[in-house]
C-alpha cells in the first residue's frame, strides 16, 4: 500500500473513482481541483503498481481547533481489506499535524460501510441533517472523534507514567 500527497496531476484519476463511488452526487472536477489545490488541507491518494484506486482528504486550517474529513473513497475492487482504514488513519494524522483537537464529518445514513469505519475509528455521531443528501433524500449522520480519544493516543501524563516505571524498572 503506497500513501502519497495528491497533486493536481491526479485529478482526473481521483474524479473517476469519484464519479463510480458517488454516482448521484459526485464533486464536480472544478470543486476537487479546488481542494487538491487548497493550502487548508491535505489530500492523499492511494497507489497500486502506479495507478490510484484510492483517495482522500481532510480540511485542517493550520493551528486551527477543527478538522473536516472531506471525503474517502476507494475503487470497488479495493475495498474491504483494510485500505480505506489505513487512509482514514492517515488523514487523522495530518490534522493531528496541523494542530486540531476535533474532526468531524458527515456520512450518508445509507452508508454502513463507511458509518462502521468510522465509529471503529472512534467517531461518534452526534447529530443528523435530515435530507441532507439530495436528490436522493438522505439523511446525513454528523461524527466527531476528539483526537486525544484515538484508538492508540496517549492521554496526558502517560508518558510520564511510562517514564517513571522505566526509570525505577
Ligand atoms: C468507506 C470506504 C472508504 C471504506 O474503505 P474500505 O477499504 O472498504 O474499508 P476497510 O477494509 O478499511 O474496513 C474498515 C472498516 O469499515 C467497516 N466496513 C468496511 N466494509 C464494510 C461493510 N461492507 N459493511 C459494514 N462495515 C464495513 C468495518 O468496520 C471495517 O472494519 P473491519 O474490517 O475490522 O470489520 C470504502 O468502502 C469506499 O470507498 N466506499 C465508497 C465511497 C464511500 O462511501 N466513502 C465514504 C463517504 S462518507
Amino acid at each position: 500500500m503506497t500513501l502519497r500527497a495528491a497533486t493536481a496531476d491526479d485529478l482526473d484519476a481521483i474524479m473517476a473513482i469519484e464519479r463510480r463511488s458517488f454516482p448521484t452526487d459526485a464533486w464536480s472536477p472544478e470543486l476537487m481541483a479546488a481542494e487538491l489545490e487548497s493550502p487548508h488541507g491535505r489530500y492523499l491518494v492511494d497507489e497500486v503498481e502506479g495507478t490510484i484506486i484510492g483517495y482522500g482528504g481532510v480540511r485542517a486550517l493550520q493551528g486551527g481547533a477543527d478538522a473536516d474529513i472531506q471525503t474517502i473513497a476507494l475503487d470497488a475492487v479495493h475495498r474491504g481489506s483494510g485500505r480505506g482504514r489505513a487512509l482514514l488513519r492517515a488523514l487523522l494524522d495530518a490534522a493531528e499535524e496541523r494542530g486540531a483537537q476535533e474532526v468531524f464529518l458527515e456520512v450518508r445514513a445509507d452508508n454502513p460501510s463507511a458509518e462502521g469505519l468510522y465509529l471503529s475509528e472512534g467517531f461518534e455521531e452526534i447529530g443528523r441533517r435530515p435530507r441532507y443528501y439530495q436528490p436522493d433524500d438522505v439523511d446525513a449522520i454528523v461524527m466527531r472523534l476528539v483526537l486525544r480519544h484515538r484508538r492508540g493516543a496517549t492521554e496526558p501524563g502517560a508518558h510520564d507514567t511510562d517514564a517513571a516505571k522505566g526509570a525505577t524498572a
